[in-house]
């Protein structure tokens, strides 16, 4: 089958081009580095032209830096226009990437953005499926990265099942050749605690910061503590645990 993916030169995108190819498929990348824009409509048409399904896994640059605000217009604006160019181009499934929580927790920015995708990929032309995936084992350092001044990071002590995007990718590929199927949950293999996380890749890639749990200074509040970011029953659990990922971060002496 021939599938767009939409942010197809990012951290999920890129795998997933990958492993849509390795399969066969013919994956058409999508991204302002190759021409296309999902904000103004740049190349959409003919990107998604003759496409079986487009996958959107874009974001913007900065993307946890964002207001909630600049999130709701990315993500809305884009999943109209990728909508409108799919319909055009006789695409017939539109899987979008959201985030576990979304429907639970109002404060952090991104969960705005998602919702504020999913809304507009429900409503749109064209057969949908929502992928709403937990967070990725690279979290904890990428939150730290985030709050980082100086020598010292703040990272909420959230509890959450984090996944490794190769998985996901995998996932995603599957889902984008099959029928569209709604809302799926998709997570790591169990629970992990985002300030461990954080201080167990950070020591394996031998960066020395001084950690702080905290609530306030990050994107997440107190609302999101206790069990609001697990998965639900009947998630798909994806298989590679966050110890074993942790083995390719180490960087030895
Ligand atoms: N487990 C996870 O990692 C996870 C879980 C849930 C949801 N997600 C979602 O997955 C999405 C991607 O995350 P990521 O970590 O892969 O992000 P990323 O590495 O920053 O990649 C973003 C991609 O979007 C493209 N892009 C940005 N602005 C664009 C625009 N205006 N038009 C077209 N393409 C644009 C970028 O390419 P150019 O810069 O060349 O345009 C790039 O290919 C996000 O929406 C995120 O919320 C991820």
């Amino acid at each position: 089958m021939r599938v767009a993916v939409v942010g197809g030169t990012g951290r999920v995108g890129r795998p997933l081009v990958e492993v849509l190819r390795r399969g066969g498929h013919d994956a058409v990348v999508v991204a302002r580095s190759t021409g296309a824009d999902v904000v103004t409509g740049r190349g959409l048409d003919g990107a998604l032209a003759g496409c079986g399904a487009v996958v959107d896994v874009s974001g913007p640059s900065w993307l946890s830096a964002r207001s909630p605000r600049d999130l709701e217009r990315f993500f809305a604006a884009g999943t109209d226009r990728v909508g409108a160019a799919a319909r055009r181009g006789g695409v017939e499934h539109h899987v979008v990437l959201s985030a576990v929580g979304v429907d639970r927790l109002t404060g952090p920015p991104l969960l705005a953005g998602k919702r504020a995708q999913e809304e507009r990929a429900r409503r749109g032309p064209v057969r949908t499926t929502v992928v709403r995936a937990t967070p990725a084992h690279e979290a904890g350092a990428d939150l730290a990265a985030l709050t980082r001044t100086g020598d010292s990071a703040l990272v909420p002590p959230v509890l959450l099942q984090p996944l490794a995007v190769q998985d996901l990718a995998v996932e995603l590929a599957r889902v984008a050749v099959g029928p569209p199927r709604g809302l799926l949950e998709v997570a790591g293999p169990r629970p992990e605690d985002l300030v461990d996380m954080a201080r167990r890749t950070l020591a394996a890639r031998r960066e020395p910061l001084d950690l702080r749990a905290s609530w306030r200074g990050t994107p997440f509040g107190p609302e999101a503590a206790g069990e609001v970011l697990l998965p639900g029953p009947r998630a798909l659990l994806l298989p590679t645990t966050f110890d074993s990922w942790l083995l390719d971060v180490w960087v030895p002496a």
